[in-house]
């Protein structure tokens, strides 16, 4: 049995008796869901390789891919990293997006956390999550709380309680429902190297963000390599270009956020004609006795009324935020409809698109189409 607190993040006080409960079950070792301003985590005490082995067995996570550790004050830096050797550009960044969508990769203390939380890697990865709920809980567990998303390996993150549910039930001990999360993408994850600030994994702080505070940024440019290689889609090419580029942060080289259905993202200069190309294949893959969806913006939505079993519209192109906030629950909502084939149009690269478009990638497992 999973146990639910249900919890008010606008009203939520440190005395709270569920608040208390869920705090001393993370001290107790045990497995606690709970609301960050990007996506669920699944946390449990960093310092208890016991409590984190466990993490990985619900979840069904391969080891060797490390975890994120939470912290709710600064003054926690230093039980992890040897906070007064902090490079000049990862102290800035904390100041300016912490508590925040952003993580930092950092020499390990040794011994500061268990070592399955780190996957042996010299490095530990901190954040300061800006969701009161997570913030209290924290601070109450008294510990630092490692956490990846509360999803089962592979699948789309969770951004409600019942995502959580729908992967982990029965596989965790409790869950802290704080209602949907904000931002919707998981955390941006950076290294600080020689002064320039490495995107590991783009998230919820957009490349420009970081630009703005921290001059020197590089992303991996994952994306645009795999669209610059991929004339004809399909996975090889994409595939290659991720390999190439040697992910730096281990998750990233695993499939991810996938749902069921088979899943395509279509790009290119022209709406209508991504469209019209969109419309053609779910034709033939209604005549083929596929269940079909599309996956578009407010803009677009029209387009596809009669074409596709189940149309989702994951906001305006005039909001990226607003499509990052639905994205993970919109490709949940076709597995829930039992769609088998589906169409994503493709976002601007810009900004929180970037982030989108990165996850998009993963979950279509790199099958991208130009028209
Ligand atoms: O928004 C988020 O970051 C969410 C919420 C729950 O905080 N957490 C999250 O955790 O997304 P997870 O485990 O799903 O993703 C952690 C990412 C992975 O890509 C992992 O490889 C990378 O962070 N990572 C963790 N420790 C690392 C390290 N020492 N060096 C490089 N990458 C690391
Ligand atoms: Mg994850």
């Amino acid at each position: 049995m999973t146990k639910v607190w249900i919890m008010n993040p606008q009203k939520i006080e440190a005395a709270d008796s569920g608040l208390q409960e869920a705090a001393r079950w993370l001290r107790e070792g045990k497995r606690v869901a709970f609301p960050t301003e990007t996506v669920y985590g699944l946390g449990a005490d960093a310092r208890s390789a016991e409590a984190v082995a466990g993490i990985f067995a619900a979840k069904g996570r391969p080891s060797d891919n490390p975890l994120i550790v939470h912290i709710a004050d600064r003054s926690q830096l230093g039980d992890l990293t040897d906070a007064d050797r902090l490079d000049e550009t990862s102290r800035r960044l904390m100041d300016d997006f912490w508590p925040g969508p952003l993580t930092l990769v950092l020499p390990a203390k040794p011994g500061a956390v268990a070592a399955n939380v780190t996957a042996g890697l010299p490095t530990v990865a901190v954040r300061m999550p800006d969701h009161p709920v997570a913030l209290r809980l924290i601070e109450a567990a008294g510990c630092p709380v490692a956490a990846p998303s509360a999803n089962r390996s592979g699948r789309p993150s969770p951004t409600r309680a019942s995502h959580v549910l729908a992967d982990l039930d029965g596989l965790i001990d409790g869950i802290v429902d704080g209602g949907p999360t904000g931002v919707g993408v998981e955390s941006t994850v950076v290294e600080v190297v020689d002064g320039v600030v490495h995107v590991l994994r783009p998230g919820g702080v957009s490349a420009e963000e970081l630009r703005r505070v921290a001059g020197r940024v590089e992303a991996r440019g994952e994306l645009s390599a795999a669209l610059a290689r991929s004339g004809e889609g399909g996975p090889s090419s994409g595939q290659l270009a991720e390999e190439e580029a040697a992910p730096k942060s281990p998750g990233m080289k695993y499939a991810h956020y996938a749902p069921r259905g088979r899943l395509t993202v279509v790009s290119g200069d022209s709406p209508d004609r991504i469209s019209a190309w969109i419309r053609e294949q779910l034709r033939k893959a209604s005549a083929e006795g596929e269940r079909t969806g599309v996956l578009t913006f407010e803009e677009h939505c029209e387009q596809y009324g009669s074409e596709a079993d189940v149309v989702v519209t994951a906001g305006s192109l005039q909001s990226p935020e607003t499509v990052a906030r639905n994205l993970y629950g919109a490709l949940r909502s076709f597995d829930e409809q039992n769609v088998t084939v589906i169409y994503a149009e493709a976002l601007e690269e810009e900004g929180i698109g970037l982030a989108v478009m990165n996850r998009l990638l993963k979950a279509a497992g790199h099958r991208i189409k130009l028209v």
